[in-house]
């Protein structure tokens, strides 16, 4: 949720972590730090507002080779310049950055307050802070205070900690929350997100759950919380240098809409098996003849992802004939779900650090469950924690609003869906049939960016309105609600998205005159009951926008205005469908003049339950 970086090394730590932390902004934009230590001490920035006002504000900098930053999404504590991190302890020697929750700050609190402790915010790293200060003035070595402290907590921790008695190194540990170090030239940095290191180096060390690191310029040393050391392996981080540049977009979200038809490309790349009309997505392959045994499957994820599991699970019966749902994350994790070793559960989430979707796949495997995982960020906890699974090769999402994590995460499941159809009953005719469909599906998603105009236009028009409906049917229903979303993040619209048939049972009463909707009416089974939906809005004056095949006449007829799909098997719509709806929100966002990338209370990867 917030985004963590620390340097060592011969350079400015204060350039070097200013860097770092423009790159990881998107993962929290409330308020931003950095300290650092110079001559024996330790010296500290913090601002409320976007990194820019934390530069502009300390127009000098720091100096210093070695220091931490942040940039935060409040959690415990509002968004004032106290709350902000870096966090020091009482006697200011050392300063902490955070990610993750203490879930036992009000009892750790109270027994430091009643020793003695005096704090100067709400929140609780302040009490890490603390409790890391106090095992150093102990004689502890950093490390061993590191682990002292963290001994003491219950909840998720991804920190990086500075002393400055030794101004020559960082302290960082991995405790549900992610941490990766970099490896330079006589350099080393610390981050919770490897975009964060890209530009300044192709090496990276990730810190497995539970591990402490001890990094100087030139070394690295790991523990676990037993103070076992352990041996790590130097890995190379594979995304280009410039996959975070903007370079001619106004914003990532335009950007990332009009990548769609490369993500879409590369999520399939090597996975078609055109001769037998299949799929063959390599985790799958790995578990053979169990999947032969697989009687259900459950989607789950949260937000966006949900929405693809929703599609996913829509796929995977109708298609492959093996019953299947989809489920929030976050209410399977906390439902003691009835887990058996016949289902398949899937687990789906861009960044794989969601909290909820790592308690919910923890809470099935440690029932015995069989989990896979379909992400995005290679080396994620979701990668490392799932039984096997497949990255969707996105590319890096900055925009805190998903767009192409979307449609590749559809891919995959389209990909999944078609294995298992054709490990079950469906025939190599109609298994090529789908193939060939998602083989066009590049050209196809490139047709659809070309209605920008168009949707640009809609939204100069409707933009302001007080509420917009998004319906749908079938395989639409979710992409009908990943419309709704897309407008209510970026744009503070009030927005539903639903099945055409839901509408009577309520949310009709909510249509006036003029009131803009958006139909989603494919060629496919649903048809015929789509267009009995439009003609109960139109009867209440509803301004339809259709994202239907051109030449419908009878959809045509209905509303006031369609918006062209190419023909396409119907199991591949969702891939076309949605690009609509995400320009129509790009662009009355745009209209209404919000900062696109990074909506209001909102961040990217939600680590906190
Ligand atoms: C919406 C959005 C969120 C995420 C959700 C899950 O545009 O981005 O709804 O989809 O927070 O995130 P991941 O996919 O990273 O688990």
């Amino acid at each position: 949720m917030c985004g963590i970086i620390g340097y060592v090394g011969k350079r400015s730590a204060w350039e070097m972590i200013l860097g770092g932390l423009k790159r990881l902004e998107y993962r929290g934009y409330d308020s931003a730090g950095i300290a650092t230590i110079s001559d024996g001490q330790l010296l500290l920035s913090r601002r409320v507002g976007p990194i820019r006002t934390l530069e502009e504000e300390t127009p000098d900098g720091l100096p210093g080779n070695a220091g931490i930053g942040h940039t935060r999404w409040a959690t415990h504590g509002t968004v004032t310049e106290a709350n902000c991190h870096p966090h020091r302890d009482s006697k200011n020697r050392v300063a902490v950055v955070h990610n993750g929750i203490v879930d036992n700050v009000e009892e750790l609190r109270a027994e430091l307050v009643a020793g003695g402790s005096q704090f100067r915010s709400e929140t609780d790293t302040e009490v890490l802070a603390e409790l890391v200060g106090q095992a150093v003035a102990s004689g502890k070595s950093l490390p061993d205070a590191v682990v002292a402290a963290l001994n003491r907590v219950e909840g998720t921790a991804g920190i990086v900690v500075i002393d400055q008695a030794r101004p020559d190194r960082l302290v960082a540990a991995r405790i549900g929350s992610p941490v990766v170090l970099g490896i330079g030239d006589g350099e080393t940095w610390v981050a919770s997100d490897q975009l964060a290191l890209r530009p300044y180096t192709d090496r990276m060390v990730v810190l497995d759950d539970g591990e402490i690191a001890e990094v100087t310029a030139h070394t690295f040393k790991t523990v676990d919380l037993d103070k076992q050391a352990h041996s790590k392996r130097v890995e190379e981080i594979l995304t280009p240098p410039d996959a975070t540049e903007l370079g001619d977009y106004p914003h990532y979200m335009l950007k990332e809409i009009h990548e769609q038809p490369d993500a879409v490309d590369r999520s399939m790349r090597g996975r078609l098996n055109a001769a037998m009309g299949s799929a063959h997505l390599g985790g799958l392959q790995s578990q053979g003849a169990r999947l032969f045994d697989v009687q259900r499957v459950v989607f789950f994820g949260c937000g966006t992802s949900l929405y693809s599991a929703e599609v996913g699970a829509y796929l995977m019966s109708s298609y492959a004939r093996v019953p299947a749902h989809a489920q929030d994350a976050a209410e399977l994790a906390v439902q003691n779900p009835i887990v058996d070793s016949r289902t398949l559960y899937v687990a789906i989430s861009q960044s794989g650090e969601t909290a909820d979707v790592l308690a919910a796949l923890h809470e099935i495997r440690v029932k015995g469950g069989l989990v896979a995982g379909v992400t995005n960020v290679v080396g994620s906890s979701l990668a490392r924690d799932t039984d096997f699974g497949t990255y969707v090769h996105a590319g890096p999402e900055i925009s805190v609003c998903s767009t192409k994590a979307f449609t590749a995460q559809v891919l995959a499941t389209e990909l999944l869906a078609l294995q298992f159809a054709r490990m079950r009953d469906m025939s190599a005719t109609d298994g090529r049939a789908w193939l060939r469909a998602l083989e066009q599906l590049p050209e196809q998603v490139a047709f659809m960016l070309e209605q920008a105009p168009a949707c640009r236009s809609l939204a100069q028009r409707f933009g302001g309105s007080k509420y917009t409906m998004f319906v749908g049917r079938g395989v639409n229903v979710p992409v009908a609600q990943e419309g709704a979303l897309k407008l209510k993040e970026i744009c503070y619209v009030p927005a539903e998205g639903m099945s055409g048939a839901a509408m009577k049972h309520g949310p009709l009463a909510l249509i006036e005159p003029g009131l803009p909707v958006w139909a989603l009416v494919p060629p496919d089974e649903t048809r015929e009951r789509m267009l009995g939906n439009l003609r109960e809005l139109k009867a209440r004056g509803a301004h339809i926008s259709a994202v239907a095949i051109a030449d419908d006449k009878e959809v045509a007829g209905l509303v006031d205005q369609v918006i062209p799909l190419p023909r396409h098997h119907p199991a591949v719509s969702p891939i076309l469908t949605v690009i609509p709806l995400q320009l129509y929100a790009y662009y009355t966002a745009l209209k209404l003049g919000y900062d696109i990338d990074k909506p209001r209370n909102l961040a990217k990867s939600v680590t906190v339950m």
